[in-house]
Formats: structure tokens, C-alpha cells, sequence
């Protein structure tokens, strides 16, 4: 999360995530699932802009827009304004939680597609509690923002953490965070259309037998993409290749490029693969492109 004071308003870039572990240990009883996943934050980023109003606000003075960075496909879902929007969600959750009568102008300029497994509303969660929390001078501690991030989605705590790389367990709300020197390079893809996390988990099975992180950890500490690359994992991609025929499509144009291992991201329906530079990153980006995919960004990790 990279914050900036620009004239009256604090500027936050906040950064997509891709999952490079992913196991589904159990169901709970609260209907969520019990996880292990391993999650790196790159630089793809939604910039947002927090400005105060100062004039004191009725609970519902909250002023935001948001638009893309990228032209949306007629079937894409449009980019909620108002009560869906998390980050609305998060300004509400705050008010109540402090009492603080303040209100605040936020905008959002959206370059982490929807609906891809790459973080980009869960990232946006967390910049606003960040960016209020300085903003309305709230003083609440990191645990009592984590406490917060965690009634707002599974993957929010991850983004308060300033690592950028950690090992992620319970719903993903309960992080390890972890560190390596390295840059690895990716390229990522998405096909028109998004996935419902919550449809994704439902056609889930809990692993029979359960795969471990720590190959892809030690490797991944060394700097041997290489070999960290042959254990991507994700145990909710069949799930999700089930839903969705455009993710198979995609998966076999990843079988073609020169990378050093593929996999989705998170619940779908993006798609990355691990490149050994940045130039073989632009190429594979390149014959992507060329092939029609309409979303093809590459992105280099933060840690
Ligand atoms: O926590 P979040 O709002 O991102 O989760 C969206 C949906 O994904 C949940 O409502 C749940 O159906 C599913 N989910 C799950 N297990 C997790 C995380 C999410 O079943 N660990």
C-alpha cells in the first residue's frame, strides 16, 4: 500500500494479490472454508483519493465515485457506487465503530478488474481503513483494524500487512507474513467475464489428501522461481474451471506461452503466469494480446 499527500487530499495506491498456494482444508460450520494460501502482492494498483469534509456529516454523507481504467466489456459488471461498494461498506463500518461524525469525498480509479481473485475490492477495503484512519486522526492500533478487516472479507487483513507476501490461514483472515529479496515477474489475464467467490466455494471439495506450502515457500526464499514455479497450486480451480468454459480456453493459451508455471488466482476467473523476466513477461503479454484476451496486464512482485 503506497500513500501520498496530494494538496488537501491523501492519495492511496493499493495492489492487487495473487495467490500462488491455495488449499481448501475443511468446511466450517459458519459456512465459510478453512484455508492455507500463500499470497504475494504485485504492482497492479486502484489509486483512491480520501478528501475530508470537514462541515460535520449525517452517518450517510458519504461522497463516492468510482470509475475504470479500462474499457469494460457490455457483459462486465458494473463497478457498484453506492451500498454494495466495500469501500462504502468500510466507511460505514468505521463510523459505527468510532462514532466519528466526519465525512469524507472518496474516488476510485479501478485498474484490478472485478470479479478476478486478484484482491482488487478486498486491497481497496484496506486502503480505506488505512487512509481514515489517518484522515480522521482515529488512532485505532493495527489489531483493532485487523479486528475490523476481518468483518469486512477473508482477504482484507492481508493488505493492512506491510509485507506484501504471507502465508494466509482460517477463512485467509489469519496471516503469517513472510519475506524474501527477490523480484519474480508475472503476466495475468482475464477473460470477460468474472467469477462469484462465493458460487466458486460452493462447487468446492475439502482435500482428501493436503498439499503443502513450504516447497514453494523455501524456493520462493532462495529465489529459485524455477523450481517455486512447479508448485503452483490452486484447489479451487477445477471448481471454477467447472463454472466457467473461458477459463479452460485460457488455461490452454497459458500451455503455449514460454512461462515457468500457470495458475488462477484466488476464486477466479484471473489467470497468471510466472515468467523468468520482465522482457519474457512483455512477450508472453504480447501473444496474449494477439489472441484476443481482452484483460493482459504484467506485473512484477512488491515484497
Ligand atoms: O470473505 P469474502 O466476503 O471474500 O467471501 C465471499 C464468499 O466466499 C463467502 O460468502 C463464502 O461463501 C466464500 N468463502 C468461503 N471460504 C472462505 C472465503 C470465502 O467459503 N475461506
Amino acid at each position: 500500500m503506497l500513500f501520498q499527500q496530494h494538496e488537501q487530499s491523501l492519495l492511496v495506491h493499493a495492489p492487487a494479490k495473487l495467490n500462488l498456494f491455495l488449499e481448501v482444508l475443511g468446511r466450517r460450520a459458519d459456512g465459510y472454508h478453512e484455508l492455507e494460501t500463500l499470497m504475494i502482492a504485485v504492482d497492479l494498483y486502484d489509486t483512491l483519493s480520501f478528501t475530508e469534509i470537514t462541515t460535520e456529516a449525517p452517518d450517510d454523507a458519504i461522497d463516492f465515485h468510482g470509475a475504470f481504467a479500462f474499457r469494460q466489456p457490455e457483459s462486465g459488471l458494473p463497478l457498484p457506487q453506492e451500498a454494495d461498494n466495500l469501500i462504502v461498506k468500510t466507511v460505514q463500518l468505521l463510523k459505527r465503530e468510532t462514532g466519528c461524525r466526519r465525512g469524507v469525498k472518496i474516488r476510485l480509479f479501478k485498474r484490478i478488474p472485478l470479479a478476478s481473485g486478484l484482491g482488487g475490492g478486498s486491497s481497496d477495503a484496506a486502503a480505506t481503513l488505512m487512509a481514515l484512519n489517518r484522515l480522521w486522526r482515529l488512532d485505532l492500533t493495527d489489531e483493532e483494524l485487523h479486528r475490523l478487516a476481518a468483518q469486512l472479507g477473508s482477504d482484507v487483513n492481508f493488505f493492512l500487512a506491510p509485507s506484501g507476501f504471507a502465508l494466509c490461514r482460517g477463512r485467509g483472515e489469519s496471516i503469517q507474513p513472510l519475506s524474501f529479496q527477490h523480484h519474480f515477474h508475472f503476466v495475468i489475464a482475464r477473460m470477460h467475464e468474472g467469477l462469484s467467490t462465493a458460487q466458486v466455494f460452493a462447487q468446492c471439495k475439502p482435500a482428501a489428501i493436503v498439499h503443502s506450502a513450504m516447497p514453494l515457500i523455501e524456493n520462493l526464499q532462495r529465489g529459485d522461481a524455477a523450481s517455486a514455479s512447479q508448485s503452483l497450486y490452486n484447489a479451487l480451480q477445477p471448481p471454477a474451471e467447472g463454472l466457467k468454459s473461458e477459463l479452460r480456453e485460457l488455461k490452454a493459451k497459458f500451455n503455449e506461452l514460454p512461462v515457468l508455471g500457470h495458475s488462477m488466482s484466488g476464486s477466479g476467473a484471473a489467470y497468471y503466469g510466472w515468467c523468468a523476466n520482465r522482457k519474457l513477461a512483455q512477450a508472453a503479454a504480447a501473444r496474449l494480446r494477439s489472441r484476443g484476451v481482452p484483460f493482459v496486464v504484467t506485473v512484477q512482485s512488491r515484497c
